[in-house]
């Protein structure tokens, strides 16, 4: 398996693996410099992108195919993208999810009410295409 930075020429495969997670894909090839990807055997089979704001980070796309999944590929992207965050000094990692709460909640990340919805997630194009109804908006503070 091999884990890196996504390209241009991996916009197609990625847009296809959103698509079956029912994932927002339409902007993803803006975000191509935070976005990795995970190939195996010439097939992608999960990725998980960044948004920047200050101190503030969106995890975003995360997607795991479904015959790659319940092996820690899921966990090790996170993981991979929360490391870069902390590179760059990002203190506060928020995400939205309308299926995946438990798996979050295990890597440290907690719910939040509406009313404190950091201002990357309400300003994101998930934010509003999810919003209000099913999503749940969770925070983790990096240390
Ligand atoms: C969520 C997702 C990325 C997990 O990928 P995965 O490779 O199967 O995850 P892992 O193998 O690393 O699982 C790690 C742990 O989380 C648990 N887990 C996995 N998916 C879960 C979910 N949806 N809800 C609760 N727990 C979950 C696993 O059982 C495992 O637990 P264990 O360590 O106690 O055995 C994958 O199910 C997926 O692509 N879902 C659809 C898209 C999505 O919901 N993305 C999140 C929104 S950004």
């Amino acid at each position: 398996m091999t884990l890196r930075r996504a390209e241009a020429s991996d916009v197609e495969d990625m847009v296809r693996l959103l698509k079956d997670n029912d994932l927002p894909s339409a902007d993803i090839g803006e975000h191509l410099e935070n976005v990795l990807v995970a190939w195996d055997d010439g097939r992608l089979i999960g990725m998980v992108g960044a948004e920047y704001s200050g101190t503030d980070a969106l995890l975003r796309s995360l997607a795991v195919e479904k015959a790659s999944r319940g092996q820690g590929l899921g966990i090790a992207l996170s993981k991979a993208i929360l490391s870069l965050m902390k590179e760059r000094g990002v203190q506060r990692a928020a995400l939205l999810t309308t299926t995946a709460e438990g798996f979050f909640r295990k890597q440290g990340f907690v719910a939040v009410s509406k009313d404190r919805i950091p201002e990357i997630v309400r300003s994101s194009k998930e934010f509003r295409l999810y919003c209000p109804s099913t999503a749940v908006c969770m925070i983790k503070e990096l240390k």
